[in-house]
């Protein structure tokens, strides 16, 4: 399927508990191509679990957007993206579905979901095969390498994820054991850039516009995904996508006026206290 039309090299990476919709919209403003919302579940989708289902809230304003999903059960992706993209037509308008088989946090990993699923390749072509049967929208994945570095088995899940039908895919160059810890393998995403032909989305420590220049330059990558650098400065998207085009770095915005200005977003567009309380440390934290 054709992908939605791209402004810049750059993504919002999916994070949970940070991407609320006042934040996407931010970043998409300051150059972000496209926004993910956090892994939204497929069990508490189909459950009709509410709380949940409202994460994957979009605003027109912030498009184009995926909505990433989590789980393992294939006959629950088809109805959580029929749920999602038919139910709820005036609050969730996804341009894309994404599918998480990076995370490597416990209680997710302990489901045999998100990173997980790489020990499996002919469940993650099962899931992909799926999400493709299941919508005319545009579908992505996001990977880490493997689950160590004694199983290095992403290129063969990257050929199987391109085979059963996705139109793009995003390699977070580490492996599941590592978490955040380490090196990310710039190599390994060039590997996956050349062995598929749909776009790849290069991700792990794009922390400024030299890391950014980097991570295009040695991956060969189509576009770029930003997680950490982008908590608390959705600024950082406009400084990268200045430098990449004029070859000079922008100064960056206040984070002060910039935490002034989600304030008033998370309020237009009603986020939860809890969350704007979160957002709060995020751009009071020096970097
Ligand atoms: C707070 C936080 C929440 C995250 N939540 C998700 C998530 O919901 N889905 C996902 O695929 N990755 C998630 N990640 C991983 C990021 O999408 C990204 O792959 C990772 O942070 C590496 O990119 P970075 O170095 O630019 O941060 C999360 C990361 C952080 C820091």
């Amino acid at each position: 399927m054709k992908l939605p039309h791209f402004n810049s090299k750059l993504f919002l990476a999916p994070m949970e508990v940070v991407n609320d919709p006042a934040f996407r919209f931010m970043c998409h403003k300051y150059g972000s191509a496209m926004q993910f919302t956090e892994m939204i579940g497929i069990n508490a989708v189909v459950r009709g679990n509410k709380a949940v289902i409202n994460l994957a809230r979009t605003l027109n304003e912030e498009k184009p957007v995926a909505v990433q999903l989590f789980g393992t059960k294939t006959e629950l992706i088809k109805k959580s993206i029929q749920i999602l993209e038919h139910d709820y037509p005036e609050m969730i308008k996804p341009d894309m579905f994404d599918f998480n088989f990076g995370c490597s946090s416990e209680n997710i990993v302990n489901q045999g979901a998100g990173a997980a699923l790489l020990k499996r390749p002919s469940k993650i072509g099962e899931i992909i095969s799926t999400m493709r049967a299941s919508t005319d929208l545009p579908i992505s994945a996001k990977i880490r390498l493997g689950v160590n570095s004694k199983l290095p088995n992403y290129v063969k899940i990257a050929k199987i994820i391109e085979e059963n039908g996705a139109d793009m895919i995003t390699v977070h160059g580490r492996y599941q054991k590592q978490g955040f810890g380490g090196k990310v393998d710039l190599n390994a995403i060039k590997e996956v850039k050349q062995a598929v032909n749909i776009p790849v989305v290069g991700n792990g420590d794009v922390i400024d516009e030299f890391s950014a220049k980097k991570m295009l330059n040695e991956t060969g990558c189509d576009y770029i995904m930003i997680g950490r650098a982008a908590l608390g400065n959705p600024f950082i998207f406009e400084r990268i996508n200045y430098y990449l085009k004029k070859g000079f770095l922008l100064k960056q915005k206040k984070k002060a006026d910039l935490l002034n200005e989600y304030i008033y977003l998370a309020k237009k567009y009603e986020i939860k206290p809890q969350i704007i309380k979160q957002q709060e440390r995020n751009f009071n934290k020096k970097k």
